[in-house]
């Protein structure tokens, strides 16, 4: 307030002064503007750490650039200021929603972050966060396959459907709903926890879970006595996407904690690794943990996140990588299922036993597709043999998704031992994606990517150009179904997709 009160008395208008001061009247007008570095207290991490914010801006005229840094990310903004208000956009931001929002009040801001409200002050020093060392990178080298993942992994993760609403009750919750439903014996074998589980580091530097998650040990023990595997989540950077502490620098002594606790499988996610690093650190920091699970002792399965950058499908396996996300973070909606999967097309060759492409994980029977929507999502996700790891509350099924998660006949695409991950050809509004399997037949699934229903025709000289067919079945239908005159035809519904295992005559 003291500086706002100087930078007031130079305008020489007392009654200014004394409705300001009594935060009468808000506004830029008396030479204030948003530069500067600006400090707000926002949240609080389930870990008990405080995650503030650390604006510093410049302004030109009406456009405003700078940095906003919290605990875990420091994000470029760029926006402009209107009047008093101004809202700041970063690259990180879905939807073209701002990340910021706010009003220079006095010598202020009032700030908006999604539903948190806050107010900044001008920054003191030592209110700055601390510059990270760089620790530097390893020498590349290929860390030997860990043999686990011959067909693509299945299971459950918590972050589509609860992000930071997870707990210790929930998790045992699903694990019992996946036993009684079905699911666990369909092959969904994998509980994952992702994002917002860790604590803070003790003075050896050991990484224990939050309240959320009062015995970790306890709760993989319960999951194991269920005949499941458990996963974990961490970063190679200092810090994970939710801003929690990450990996780097305690490589080895996490994997330990991990191979202590019983883990099964860790997904190793960039974010907080942007800090620090380049992508061209991308490799070498994967390799260091892969290194470092091995090291264990422990089988852990190890999925990559890195949203598919840097080629990682062409060095995934080198790193020790039994998975790695081709793309960023998929959405409940159609658009998002349909441009993840279209993203693999130029990744097929990368996938195979032990190593697969990930196009994120499910989400089926979240509520914002048709279940017409989820099957074909199910579907795709089966041709390209990707990990089928269910992403919605398991506790609270409808029949048709319980269904949909559960079709043994599709998820055996999925798992079929060849490996093979199907490539998308483009015909008008038609799609068609053809897998071939280990027994010689081949999947084809045709999705109808336009809005109102169609027919479409399989030809048995695309899907089987070398050989006659056997039989065909409808995986969906459950039928066996038959081709005339060399072609099949079917109806297809608006963004549906049908789905046929093709068999040769031998
Ligand atoms: C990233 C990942 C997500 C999830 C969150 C957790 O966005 O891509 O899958 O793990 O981080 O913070």
């Amino acid at each position: 307030m003291t500086k706002a009160i100087l930078r007031l008395a130079a305008t020489n208008c007392g009654a200014c002064l004394l409705l300001m001061a009594c935060g009468l009247l808000a506004g830029p007008a008396f030479g204030q503007t948003v530069a500067g570095k600006w400090f707000a207290p926002w949240r609080v991490l389930d870990n008990g750490e405080n995650d503030p914010m650390y604006l510093d801006l410049s302004q030109t005229g009406s456009e405003v650039t700078g940095t906003v840094t919290t605990i875990g990310h420091i994000r470029q903004v760029k926006g402009a200021i209107k009047g008093n208000h101004f809202e700041l956009f970063s690259d990180s931001t879905r939807d073209n929603k701002p990340l910021v929002v706010g009003d220079l009040v006095s010598n202020q801001l009032h700030l908006t972050r999604d539903t948190d409200r806050m107010v900044a002050v001008p920054a003191k020093p030592g209110d700055e966060y601390p510059v990270y060392e760089r620790i530097s990178t390893p020498a590349l080298h290929d860390v030997p396959y860990n043999g686990l993942a011959k067909t693509p992994p299945m299971g459950w993760n918590d972050w589509n459907e609860f992000q930071s609403k997870i707990d210790d009750k929930t998790v045992r919750e699903v694990v019992d709903a996946m036993v009684a439903n079905g699911m666990r014996d369909a092959g969904y074998i994998y509980v994952n926890i992702d994002d917002t589980w860790e604590g803070v580091r003790d003075p050896q530097g050991n990484l224990g879970p939050n309240r959320k998650f009062p015995d970790m040990k306890a709760l993989v023990d319960y999951v194991h006595s269920k005949g499941m595997k458990f996963g974990i989540y961490s970063s190679p950077g200092p810090r994970t996407c939710a801003e929690y502490p990450g990996s780097y620098g305690y490589e080895e002594q996490d994997a330990k904690t991990y191979a202590q606790w019983g883990i099964d499988y860790l997904k190793y996610d960039w974010c907080g690794a942007r800090m620090i690093y380049g992508h061209d650190s991308l490799r070498p920091l994967y390799q260091k943990m892969g290194d470092a699970l091995l090291k264990s002792g422990r089988p852990i399965v190890y999925s990559l996140c890195e949203y598919g950058v840097g080629d990682v499908d062409v060095w995934g396996a080198q790193v020790g990588g039994n998975l790695w996300r081709t793309t960023g973070d998929i959405s409940d909606n159609w658009a998002s299922m349909i441009s993840n999967i279209e993203k693999q097309a130029h990744t097929a060759p990368y996938a195979g036993p032990g190593h697969w492409n990930d196009p994120d994980m499910l989400e089926i029977g979240n509520g914002k597709m048709t279940d017409e929507e989820y099957r074909t999502h199910m579907s795709l996700w089966a041709l390209t043999a990707a990990p089928l790891i269910a992403g919605n509350d398991i506790r609270n099924m409808t029949p048709a998704i319980k269904e949909i998660l559960m079709n043994h006949e599709v998820i055996a695409i999925d798992q079929d031992v060849l490996g093979k991950q199907a490539m998308p050809v483009k015909s008008g509004d038609f799609e068609t994606w053809i897998k071939p399997l280990a027994d010689g037949s081949v999947a084809v699934g045709v999705v109808n990517l336009s809005a109102s229903e169609s027919m479409a025709t399989i030809r048995a000289s695309e899907v089987l150009p070398d050989a006659e067919v056997k039989s065909a079945r409808d995986l969906w239908a459950h039928a066996n179904v038959r081709f005339r005159d060399g072609a099949y035809t079917a109806r297809i519904p608006s963004h549906g997709v049908l789905l046929l295992r093709v068999t040769a005559k031998k």
